[in-house]
């Protein structure tokens, strides 16, 4: 059976493109297999909170010895990891802002990354196994791809990439739309794309 973690990342709401697809991918996965589960996560419209002196000293304390202001430090990232392990596809839509991830994915980036619970400190293995991740990414511009002109500017597939490699996750899948500051007939053929890829990931 599937459980989707299904993240969205976008400041905006209803004007959001990558809320819509990625919302639509979970639908369709949903319909295709019905008894899908899924956990729904707003990072767009949640405080994360920074990494702090007091969260790094409460990361680092074992848990028998941890306070209760350290237990309640770290209650979200603990939530937000018991997400992550509970999943096995994850379905993450997100903006390219100034050329990398939201700032607010940062922050759910360091909440999750936890030595003990989504890697392994000793060896640097991921302890996030088994997981699929779609990355549905909405960009004003374009060119972002491989050989393409901005590939270089392209600082947000490199750290999901990464970061989620790192935590375990090695199969990934990216769902691009760019080009989205233009006209609704320049916008329809992008999301017809992202839409004929949907259908293949769900079939
Ligand atoms: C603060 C900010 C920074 C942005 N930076 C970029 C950028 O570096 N490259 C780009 O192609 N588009 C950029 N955009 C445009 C957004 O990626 C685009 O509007 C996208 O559709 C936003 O995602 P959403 O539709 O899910 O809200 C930026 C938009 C904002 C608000």
């Amino acid at each position: 059976m599937t459980h989707i973690l299904h993240v969205d990342a976008s400041a905006r709401g209803g004007d959001s493109h990558s809320r819509l697809i990625s919302g639509e991918l979970v639908a369709a996965w949903k319909e295709a297999q019905p008894d899908t589960t899924v956990t729904y996560r707003d990072l767009g419209h949640q405080d994360i909170p920074y990494v702090s002196e007091p969260f790094i000293y409460a990361m680092y304390t074992p848990p028998a010895a941890q306070t209760p202001e350290q237990k309640a430090l770290l209650a979200p990232s603990d939530e937000m990891v018991d997400e992550l392990l509970a999943a096995n596809v994850y379905v993450i839509g997100m903006p390219m802002y100034n050329f990398g991830v939201p700032g607010v994915f940062k922050s759910y980036i360091d909440q999750i990354a936890r030595a003990g619970r989504t890697f392994d400190p000793a060896t640097y293995q991921g302890l996030l196994k088994d997981k699929k991740a779609y990355i549905v990414v909405a960009h004003g511009g374009g060119g972002y791809g491989p050989g393409q002109a901005r590939e270089a500017y392209n600082l947000l597939v490199p750290t999901v990439r990464t970061v989620f490699g790192f935590l375990g996750v090695t199969d990934v899948e990216f769902i691009n739309l760019e080009n989205l500051n233009q006209s609704d007939e320049v916008k329809a053929p992008i999301l017809a794309a992202a839409r004929e890829q949907i259908k293949k990931i769900v079939s």
